[in-house]
Parts: structure tokens; sequence; C-alpha cells
């Protein structure tokens, strides 16, 4: 019998990382012959490493903090997505051994937001924070068909250039955390990096109404910082994002085996 195919996520640190116990569950429920490791790879051994497991047979790999946007120099060729994110998420190899790198993380946001039955069509969206997580998920949410979306950043100047990036787009606006105004926004998306350290945006809870889809990129054992704030707020439709980390993992197994799992019973057990 031959080996198992080989994946793996890496990263710096990667020890929490949750993606091994992820795929190990599709695997299982797909009837995958193939492993699942996380792998720690300093930024200064990048791109050593990387040749190394392609030279050893691995098929493909999932990328996290702090390598997901140095990997598209790496890369033969680019998904538009991935080159619209400026990073890449998901590699897979070719039968010619090329490389490709793909970003499956928009997808996965936009996958557990309908989920979760958020109504986007028509909405207005606001994202707290304009580095590369927010670079990530504009194109696919502006795919959901929104009236517009705001991007708030701390440094101003940022979240316009993130905006002008996607204004061919659609209706992106860059904005500070205090030119906000009072209106209730439809969905409020928290991505900044500050999140489970404790600090929150500086942004007034007038923007959230009781029927605001409330969303962290980030997600922990117990209520995120962001999450404890809408609830506080009086925001009744609060999630953190452990149904995104399952769902790119989800279109990232679906690249590499051409099947789609089923996310709810690995979310659910996650949740537990
Ligand atoms: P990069 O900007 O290098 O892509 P990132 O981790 O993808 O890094 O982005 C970090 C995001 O979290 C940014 O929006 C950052 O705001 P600034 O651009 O103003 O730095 C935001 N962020 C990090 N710490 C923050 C804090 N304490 N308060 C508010 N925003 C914070």
């Amino acid at each position: 019998m031959s080996a198992p195919d080989r994946y793996a996520v890496i990263g710096h640190p990667i020890s929490h990382s949750k993606s091994p116990l992820i795929h190990g569950m599709f695997a299982e429920q797909t009837g995958q012959a193939m492993s699942y490791d996380a792998i720690d790879i300093a930024p200064d051994q990048l791109a050593t490493d990387l040749k190394a497991f392609f030279a050893r047979g691995g098929k493909g790999l999932n990328v996290t903090v702090p390598h997901k946007e140095q990997i598209p120099a790496l890369m033969n060729s680019l998904s538009e997505r991935a080159t619209l994110a400026g990073a890449v998420n998901t590699i897979a190899i070719g039968n010619d051994g090329e490389l490709t790198g793909d970003n499956t993380d928009g997808i996965g946001l936009l996958t557990d937001m309908l989920n979760l039955k958020a109504d986007l069509e028509d909405s207005r969206i606001l994202i707290l924070g304009a580095g590369g997580a927010t670079r990530g998920i504009v194109q696919p949410l502006l795919q959901a068909g929104p009236q517009l979306i705001t991007i708030a950043n701390r440094t101003v100047a940022k979240a316009e250039a993130l905006a002008a990036h996607f204004d061919q787009a659609g209706n992106v606006f860059g904005s500070g955390y205090d030119d906000l105004g009072s209106k209730a926004y439809d969905v409020v998306i928290h991505a900044t990096s500050a999140g489970l350290g404790g600090e929150l945006p500086p942004v007034s809870d007038s923007i959230i109404g009781a029927d605001s889809f409330c969303y962290d990129l980030s997600y922990a054992d117990t209520d995120t910082p962001f999450i404890e704030w809408v609830k506080q707020s009086g925001c009744k439709r609060a999630h953190d994002g452990l149904g995104m980390l399952v769902e790119q993992a989800a279109a990232a197994f679906d690249i590499w085996r051409g099947i789609k799992p089923d996310t709810a019973p690995v979310i659910a057990r996650l949740r537990n």
C-alpha cells in the first residue's frame, strides 16, 4: 500500500493550530488516505522549507501567520482571489510540479455568514481594521451584493488605500473610527489583530443595532472582547470566527481532494 498523501499547515508559532484536527475529521468523514501535520517554519527558513516539503512528495499546504503575505512571491502561479487578497492560505502542487497559491479565507467567511443566515444583499457592511485580514475578505463580500462596504481603521490612510484598491469592484469606502456617523450598520465585522489582546477599536456602539449581524474573525473558547462588547450593546446576532476557520479549511480540502466535506458536524464538534 502506498503512503498516504501528505499535507500540513505552516506558521510561526503553530502549536495552537486547530487545522490538523479539522482536516483529520474531514479525511475520516470522506474516507481520504492523507496525513495532515502542523509545521513550525521561521520566516528566514520559509523558502527553503517550503521547497523541501514539496521535494519530499508533499501534496499541499495551508499557510497561516506570519507567512501568508510572503508566499505569493514563492509560487509559480496565483489564483485571482489570492492576487486580490495579496496573500495565500492554500498551496497545491500540480502534476507538473508547479505550485499554485490560492486564498480560501474570504470564501470561508462568506460561506459561514450564509450558514448563519446573514442577509448580505443590499446591506451596509462595516469592517473594523484594514490589515491583511480585511484585504482577503472584501472581494468575496462584494460578490454577495451589498449596498456598500465601509472599512474603518485607526490609521485612516490604510483604510482609504484599501478602499481605493477595491473601488472598481463596488462601493467601498475608507474611514476613521470617529467618522462613522451614528446609524447602525446591517453587518459589522471585526478584523483587527488587537482582538484577543482585549483592546477594541474605539467606535461608538450606535453603529450596532439589535438586529445587526456582528462577526469577529477571531475566535476563542469564551466570548472574544468584540463579541462581549456587541452583546453588551444589545446585539442579538454575534458570531466568532470558528465557522470561518472550518469553512476555509473545507474549501482548501476541496481544492486538494476534489471533495467538499460536510462542515456542520465539524463545527459542532469543535464548539464542544
Ligand atoms: P498589517 O497591517 O501589517 O497587514 P495586520 O495584522 O494584517 O497587519 O493588520 C492589523 C490590523 O489591526 C490593522 O487594521 C491595525 O490597525 P492600524 O493599521 O491602524 O495599525 C489593527 N490594529 C492592531 N492593533 C490595534 C489596536 N490596538 N487598536 C486598533 N486597531 C489595531
